[in-house]
């Protein structure tokens, strides 16, 4: 075993750092990896993907899929060959189970609804707690039948027919929208869902790419997505760019542990992903980017990163779709600057893979950072560079970002920080400990 996977699992402490620096190229897109694994086993035909994040959330949509039906096999690191079922799933013998992964259970629940199947869903102890009424209450209305333990799992679909809706969430969720799409997609008649607020457009984007026929209209912020079932799709080639939420913490370190300097390759630049790096520039981050390949038909970027004086800033509530998954990371970034920083309109952070927001306050107070909690927002009072004291433990509520976002605290405080748990951490980023130590970052567990 290697130090780093040593690492993915127990009790891990992060030591203060210096100077991080090194390279390393982005770990695989997990919302692009959901989605080629599902469009893939869905689409006629066969779907060849490189750069598949093989995490653990990721690899149980691959299982998922391929009890419904698909072939799925893996042909190298990251490479992978999906034979689909031009939309003809069969009904899984065994519940699927999807472990501690919100976007695969709300995507395949979308995707069992529209294709017809009798299935049952169950998920981890932190997944079993989360909201999918949000999911099964537009299916139902397309006419799905889903039964929930008081809206959550575990859930089972009856097979039924579908109709196509006209939808407008009341959170601003990619989940919600994909899963309403894709039951669109075998669905009778048109589906459209109006978004107030455009969350990431990876499923419409896809579904364009595995010869969906789906219209997108963006007006003030917002996107409606309109498509016509029954549709079928055709199997793609599919370079999964870089994942931005992932590369955040390796940033994140290197911008307030001093002396630092890093890079990280290919990391998807889209809109509706990088509400971080936004606000990281607004706080005088030192961010320096020069174009990546285009994957997946989405545009990517080097990202240097060098360690910098931050400041407070005011984070808009409608930057949150943006970066919902970032705010943790945000938090500790916040501890270290100086001035206040304001983050609003942050309550679907509370349903989470743990209440973030809860997560991240107490991930402050115990490393005696100055912040302020509120229903739906933080206000972090940065302490400055080297200014927040540390030495605290972090429970990590099965949350892998709380887990990484504790680590990387602990890398620019004044004394060392632990987390209580770090094996989620690989639901999302089995790499997150070989990349850190490959920048100098001192981690080590046997705690
Ligand atoms: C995701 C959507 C977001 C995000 C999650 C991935 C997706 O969830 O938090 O990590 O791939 O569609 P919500 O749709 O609940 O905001």
């Amino acid at each position: 075993m290697t130090q780093a996977s040593a690492l993915l699992s127990g009790a891990v402490r992060a030591r203060p750092a210096t100077e991080l620096s090194g390279r390393f190229r982005a770990p695989g897109d997990k919302s692009i990896s959901h989605r080629s694994l599902i469009l893939g086993g869905l689409a006629r035909g066969e779907t060849r993907i490189s750069g598949l994040l093989e995490s653990e959330d990721v690899l149980n949509t691959g299982k998922a899929m391929a009890a419904l039906g698909a072939q799925v096999e893996r042909t190298g690191e990251g490479q992978w060959i999906v034979q689909g079922r031009a939309g003809e799933l069969n009904a899984p013998d065994q519940p699927l189970d999807c472990g501690n992964s919100g976007t695969g259970v709300r995507l395949l629940m979308g995707v069992v609804a529209g294709a017809g199947v009798d299935a049952e869903f169950v998920g981890d102890e932190s997944l079993s707690v989360r909201p999918m009424a949000r999911v099964t209450r537009p299916l139902s209305q397309m006419g799905a039948n889903f039964e929930t333990r008081d809206g959550c799992l575990p859930a089972k679909n009856r097979a039924s027919a579908l109709t196509g809706i006209t939808y407008a969430p009341p959170i601003a969720s990619a989940q919600v929208k994909s899963a309403i799409l894709l039951a669109g997609l075998g669905a009778n008649g048109i589906t459209r869902v109006e978004e107030a607020r455009a969350t990431r457009d990876h499923t419409e984007t896809m579904l364009t790419a595995f010869g969906g026929e789906i219209d997108v209209q963006r007006e003030n912020g917002g996107l409606i997505a309109t498509l016509k079932g029954p549709q079928i799709l055709t199997g793609q080639t599919v370079d999964v760019p870089g994942d931005p939420s992932s590369a955040a913490f390796a940033l994140v370190a290197a911008l307030t542990v001093p002396g630092s300097s890093i890079r990280i390759e290919n990391v998807m630049d889209n809109e509706a992903r990088i509400g971080l790096y936004t606000t990281l520039l607004e706080m005088g981050a030192d961010l320096r980017f020069e174009p990546g390949p285009v994957m997946a038909g989405e545009r990517t970027r080097h990202i240097e990163a060098r360690f910098s004086t931050l400041h407070g800033v005011e984070v808009p509530p409608e930057r949150a779709p943006s970066m919902i998954d970032e705010y943790p990371v945000l938090s500790v970034a916040a501890a270290s600057a100086e001035g206040e920083t304001r983050m609003m309109g942050l309550e679907e952070l509370r349903a989470k893979e743990s209440d973030r927001l809860a997560g991240s306050a107490d991930l402050l107070a115990a490393n005696s950072a100055r912040f302020e909690l509120l229903d739906d927002g933080l206000i972090v009072k940065g302490l400055g560079v080297g200014g927040v004291p540390g030495g605290g433990v972090v429970e990590t509520r099965h949350d892998h970002r709380l887990a990484m976002s504790g680590l990387v605290l602990g890398l620019a405080a004044q004394n060392p920080v632990t987390v209580d748990e770090t094996v989620m951490i690989a639901t999302s980023y089995p790499d997150f400990f070989a990349h850190m130590l490959a920048l100098g970052a001192p981690m080590e567990g046997g705690i």
